[in-house]
């Protein structure tokens, strides 16, 4: 019987693999930081995605016991576990998509930025093993504070001779995703019918909803658009307070995560319309990143949508949040090159 165990699990390895090179739709996805709070419930649901051919699990602890539990789930996906940097390479090589929670979440009374000392140089380590391993991999960045390690990442793939802008993506879908949910909450709708962009970045005032272009088309009171930009702008921080000390968001962070990977690897397959808000390099303003709509595509960004008509509320929130924004994005540049 044992052996029989052995020869069903290595061919059905086999099966994944083939699946992955094949016609069908079948991409290698890895997870960096897949036994953290984010992590966990993340690697549970690309598992779920069927999308996903073969699934790499990589963390400095915990992965094998993470990786044994989430092999027993009978969907297609092959999982791999990898732990510690001595095999970073091996989780990285051949993979199509890279998704990065790896580094320290907030307590009450900080802001991301407070994160910066010890995230930097997470990130910047994980990038290195990319731009090694997997250049040419879709990156979703989820490691705050995001505003400085998408320049970081960029940084460090330009030092290696790698960088391709289209393929380095900050995550802000859990931006969007809370504009959605808090004003389908005003309007009385199912936030599934609701779309809210979200543009700027991911920190307190730099992350900018564009109240007046929510679909469907409807209209807010001074008092409810002061309201739903300050909850949306201060969802983070809303998490943080209620969890006291043990962490930030991460089951809704992993639901907008996988809305987001989801995505990427649709594009990738070359499904046409796929649009959503990321913090990319961006010429949509005077900053060299910006998060804003862009379309996916089988090269990551596209296409990059302009802001559109703002009104003179959002022309004030944007003025700030470019401010804080240079600043974060110095931060994080000057963190590689220094
Ligand atoms: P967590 O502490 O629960 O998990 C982080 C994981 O990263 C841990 O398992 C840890 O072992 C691992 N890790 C640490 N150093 C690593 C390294 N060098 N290589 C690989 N893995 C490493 O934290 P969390 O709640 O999962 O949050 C993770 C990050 O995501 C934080 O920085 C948090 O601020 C950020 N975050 C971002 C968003 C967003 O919208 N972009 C939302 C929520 C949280
Ligand atoms: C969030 O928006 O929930 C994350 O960026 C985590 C945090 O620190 O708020």
């Amino acid at each position: 019987p044992a052996d029989r165990f052995r020869v069903e699990g290595s061919s059905s390895v086999w099966r994944a693999d083939c699946r992955a090179k094949g016609g069908s739709p079948g991409f290698k996805v890895a997870i960096l930081g897949a036994a953290g709070g984010i992590g966990q419930p993340l690697a549970m649901l690309m598992k779920m995605n069927p999308l996903v051919s073969v699934l790499h699990l990589y963390d400095v602890v915990n992965t094998p016991g993470v990786t044994a539990d989430i092999s027993h789930m009978d969907t297609g996906a092959v999982v791999r576990g990898f732990l510690g940097q001595n095999q970073l390479e091996d989780a990285l090589t051949g993979m199509d998509l890279v998704i990065i929670p790896a580094g320290v979440p907030r307590k009450p009374g900080m802001t991301r930025d407070d994160l910066f000392n010890i995230n930097a140089g997470i990130v910047r380590t994980l990038c290195e093993g990319i731009a090694k391993c997997c250049p040419k991999a879709i990156v979703n960045l989820i490691s705050n504070p995001v505003n400085s390690t998408v320049p970081i990442a960029a940084e460090v793939f330009k030092k290696a001779g790698t960088y391709d802008p289209r393929r380095l993506l900050g995550v802000t879908m859990l931006d969007v995703v809370r504009a959605n949910t808090f004003v389908a909450e005003v309007l009385g709708l199912d936030p599934r019918e609701v779309d809210v962009p979200v543009v700027g970045g991911h920190a307190g005032v730099t992350i900018l909803p564009l109240l007046s272009q929510v679909k469907p088309a409807c209209s807010f009171t001074q008092e409810e658009t002061e309201y739903l930009t300050s909850r949306i702008q201060n969802g983070g921080t809303e998490v943080v307070e209620a969890k006291a000390g043990a962490g930030s968001a991460t089951l809704s962070m992993a639901y907008a995560a996988v809305k987001f990977a989801d995505a990427c690897l649709r594009g990738l397959r070359g499904d046409a319309g796929v649009v959503e808000c990321a913090f990319v390099s961006s010429q949509v303003t005077e900053l060299p990143f910006f998060a804003s709509r862009v379309r996916l595509g089988r090269n990551g960004v596209e296409e990059i949508y302009p802001l559109g008509p703002l009104n003179e509320y959002e022309r004030v929130g944007l003025e700030k949040a470019k401010k804080e924004l240079a600043g974060s994005i110095e931060k994080g540049v000057s963190f590689v090159r220094k």
